[in-house]
């Protein structure tokens, strides 16, 4: 008896000084497991004689019982305790500000062509695309651009052999276009061109938008009038704008023109070359030149984009300079 009013003393007090559920499983194993304290005097009832057994037996039940019951009550304490500690460290802080998402934004290269090609898609013209390995063929000889052009030399032209090419310009697309359709159309492609120039104004590679509209009486007033509109339509919203029409020369339009812009310091920088296109050219695709006339343009991205972001190094387009690029958000 006294031995059991031992282990009910010692349980209580091993019980009550666990801190965890997982010591509490340790003293109930301890004490009611198969191999426990109690469990072995139920074992052991076989050596005491026969008419004590009754009454231990009782004992050792209500020992149990007991027992059980300051378990169960140290569990449901120490389960609360558990339940609050997790829900304090687990607590969140609503007062925290929010972590940022960091979105990107649309180059200024990117957002200037979409800005062109609404202008021209609202007025008819279809998006098409040329290949950026280019023969010499719709590169130069069917644009009019003799063996001996200066732009075929090495300096301005980035060689793969002697056919092919990094296109110089976009206009070998005028090219594919009319190889592949019967007047009258009218399409605007835009996309990367390559030329062996690195300075403030000039880098290796850059973007233009070529333009080409074919149909019977196209006249050079309807090509004034078109860019005409695309430029002030372009810098609406900005103080006036000065734009001049240039005569100029290129092989594959006769009669030629540049138009320049006026940049805040007052100097002219030309944004696009256009012209009607040449009966040469018309040939070369099989196009009849007595019947169809057309216009052709190439406008020059990065210059359309350093007049209206107010851009000066024309090499900070493509740098990826995150300070620069953040600007445009
Ligand atoms: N391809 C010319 C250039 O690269 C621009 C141009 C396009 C001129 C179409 C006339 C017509 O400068």
């Amino acid at each position: 008896m006294q031995y059991l009013k031992d282990i009910i003393t010692n349980a209580t007090i091993a019980i009550k000084s666990v801190n965890s559920l997982v010591e509490l499983d340790k003293v109930r194993i301890q004490y009611l497991g198969r191999k426990g304290e109690l469990t072995c005097c139920f074992q052991n009832l076989s050596l005491l004689p026969p008419e004590k057994r009754a009454d231990i037996a009782k004992t050792i039940n209500k020992t149990k019982e007991k027992m059980i019951q300051i378990f169960n009550l140290r569990k449901a304490e120490l389960k609360q305790i558990e339940l609050l500690s997790t829900l304090n460290s687990e607590k969140i802080d609503i007062t925290l500000p929010g972590k940022r998402i960091n979105t990107g934004s649309i180059h200024p290269v990117t957002h200037t062509i979409e800005r062109v090609e609404c202008f021209f898609t609202k007025l008819g013209f279809d998006i098409e695309s040329g290949p950026e390995i280019e023969d010499a063929f719709h590169n130069f000889d069917a644009l009019n651009i003799k063996p001996m052009h200066p732009a075929r030399t090495d300096q301005d032209t980035f060689f793969f052999n002697q056919n092919l090419m990094l296109r110089t310009h976009t206009s070998g697309a005028q090219i594919r276009i009319m190889e592949n359709s019967q007047p009258p159309f009218r399409y605007i492609v835009p996309g990367r061109v390559y030329r062996n120039d690195y300075d403030k104004t000039h880098t290796p590679m850059f973007h233009q938008l070529e333009g080409i509209l074919v149909n019977e009486n196209i006249n050079f007033l309807q090509l004034k009038g078109i860019l005409n509109d695309f430029v002030y339509d372009f810098f609406k919203g900005e103080e006036k704008i000065e734009l001049r029409f240039r005569p100029s020369y290129f092989p594959f339009t006769e009669p030629s023109a540049e138009i320049d812009i006026k940049n805040k310091n007052g100097e002219w920088l030309e944004i696009l070359g256009c012209g009607m296109v040449h009966p040469n050219v018309f040939h070369s695709v099989g196009i009849n030149s007595e019947k169809y006339s057309g216009f052709a343009f190439g406008i020059g991205i990065e210059r359309l984009a350093m007049l209206a972001y107010g851009i000066h190094d024309l090499r900070s387009f493509f740098e990826n300079d995150l300070r620069f690029l953040k600007q445009f958000k």
